[in-house]
């Protein structure tokens, strides 16, 4: 059986290598936005992105000829992929759409922020004036607050206390819709809540959505985590484009939320360090959101994507592009549904069938048009794994054979994709299949007639012509990193 394995990749692989030029006439571009997606992505830019009439005529003012509509909208649609790590070509595909739609801060990205706008005293007070939705859990809140100020005044000389007193530096509510400060709110979803730079008056405070369905675990929205952010701005912070970074725009929650190393700087820069700072963060820093050319980077997957080649790491990837040299850090939560999950094992595309497949632990997930398909996650046993295998390392898909290779510790299995079921003489040991190629492996792709295999900080390139590892680069090269030559 092992043989004839051998023998059949052989034959496959060139003429993959052959057809591939022909892969682009393959796919139907993006399709084009509907007239709703281009007002909603209007009113998204406007909020958030400074577009629009009035704004663009201020910024422009001596301008020798003003830009066309449209020129101005492609301008703000590009600043917003170049802030979220997508390819910047100004246009609304559907990945820019799904991101506009992901729930977020209503404060505006682009907005200038001073490190002038910072409170001059470092005691502090809050007072909550209404509480929403929430009025009946109010001892929870006041917990979630306190744990939120906390994590700021470990890391600054900053203490926030609450007050009762109407003259708190701080006044956090709970409103719907318009209330009167010029920033409505817009039902479920979309903007979470907003706040305002330090300063009189309204300076500090901050607003929560009273539409939105408010928690303090998993589901909905997390007040805690929400009000770790907005409390952020409350002290003078802008928004980050470190997608690690609790100062990012978009909502994410994580159980053990922590400030990052991205924004304990920021605070630190305004406000000093706390002097217990470094005893109180000497075992655990704060989270470092993952450097592509880091030399001990490891990848957790990899997968193409269409054209593209996507690399997972924790809760972040990176997407390679075939028309463009930058590659941008984004969220994996950014595109996909909250269910994909972080520190997957495994991941590859079905393209026949339209799909992308997620691997961690003894679960697997699809996803068709960046949605999850109905009945998953579900257990790889279905795929015909026995019972004894329970995560696999990596998985590398081979389009026109219509196969699926798994690596799991020293095996490798031959899924037939039309068959749907394993192959006989599955597993077989990875140093019989793929001489060279190191077992416990972490990422596999088949990418222009090669396969890079990742292990750790490096990857494998290896030739299945004449299967034989041709050269071991650091893993970060195919994302530009040269490192160190070997
Ligand atoms: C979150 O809390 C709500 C209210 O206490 C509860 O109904 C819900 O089941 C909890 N969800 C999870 C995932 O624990
Ligand atoms: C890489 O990892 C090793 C061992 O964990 C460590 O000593 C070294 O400082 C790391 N290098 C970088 C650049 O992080
Ligand atoms: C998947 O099935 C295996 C048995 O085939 C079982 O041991 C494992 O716990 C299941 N995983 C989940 C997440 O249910």
């Amino acid at each position: 059986m092992g043989t004839l394995w051998l023998g059949l990749l052989v034959l496959l692989v060139p003429s993959q290598l052959h057809s591939l030029p022909l892969l682009t006439t393959e796919r139907p571009g993006p399709p084009a936005p509907s007239q709703d997606e281009v007002m909603f992505a209007k009113r998204y830019l406007e909020k958030f992105y400074g577009y629009g009439p009035s704004q663009s005529d201020r910024q422009r003012r001596g301008a020798v000829s003003p830009a066309t509509a449209d020129d101005r909208l492609c301008a703000a649609v590009k600043q917003l992929q170049r802030y979220f790590g997508l390819p910047d070509n100004g246009r609304l595909t559907p990945d820019t759409l799904a991101l506009m739609r992901k729930p977020r801060c209503g404060l505006s990205d682009v907005e200038p922020f001073h490190n002038t706008w910072r409170w001059k005293r470092s005691t502090l007070s809050y007072r909550i004036s209404s509480y929403g939705p929430t009025a009946s859990v109010s001892a929870k809140v006041h917990r979630a607050f306190r744990r939120a100020w906390r994590l700021w005044a470990e890391v600054t000389p900053v203490r926030v206390r609450r007050r009762s007193r109407r003259d708190a530096d701080i006044v956090i509510s709970f409103h719907h819709g318009d209330h009167q400060d010029g920033s409505p709110f817009d039902g479920k979803g979309g903007a979470l809540a907003h706040a305002f730079l330090p300063g009189d008056d309204l300076g500090g405070d901050v607003h929560f959505d009273e539409e939105e369905d408010w928690s303090f675990n998993s589901t909905g929205f997390n007040l805690f985590a929400v009000a770790v952010h907005e409390f952020g701005h409350a002290l003078g912070l802008p928004h980050a484009m470190d997608p690690g970074a609790v100062m990012y725009p978009t909502y994410s929650f994580l159980p053990d939320l922590r400030l990052a190393h991205h924004d304990v700087q920021a605070a630190q820069r305004m406000y000093g360090i706390n002097p217990k700072y470094a005893s109180l963060f000497y075992k655990r820093p704060p989270p470092r959101t993952p450097d592509k050319c880091d030399p001990n980077l490891s990848f957790d997957a990899v997968t193409e994507l269409q054209q593209e080649i996507v690399f997972f790491k924790d809760r972040f990837m990176w997407r390679k592009y075939p028309t463009s040299d930058e590659i941008g850090i984004s969220l994996i939560r950014g595109l996909w549904p909250d269910a994909v999950p972080h520190n997957m094992d495994a991941a590859y595309e079905n393209v026949e069938m339209n799909q992308l497949l997620f691997f961690k632990g003894s679960q697997y997930w699809v996803i068709r048009q960046l949605n999850l398909m109905a009945g998953f996650p579900s257990n790889i046993s279905d795929l015909g794994f026995p019972p004894r295998v329970q995560a696999v390392d990596a998985a590398l898909h081979f389009r026109f054979a219509h196969l699926t290779v798994f690596f799991t510790g020293t095996e490798c299995w031959r899924y037939d994709e039309q068959q749907k079921t394993m192959e006989e003489g599955s597993p077989a040991p990875i140093d019989q299949q793929w001489p060279g190629v190191p077992s416990h492996l972490d990422a596999a792709i088949f990418y222009k007639g090669f396969v890079y295999f990742f292990k750790g900080g490096f990857q494998y390139k290896y030739d299945p012509e004449v299967k034989y590892v041709i050269s071991r680069r650091p893993a970060g090269h195919m994302l530009g990193c040269r490192g160190v030559p070997e």
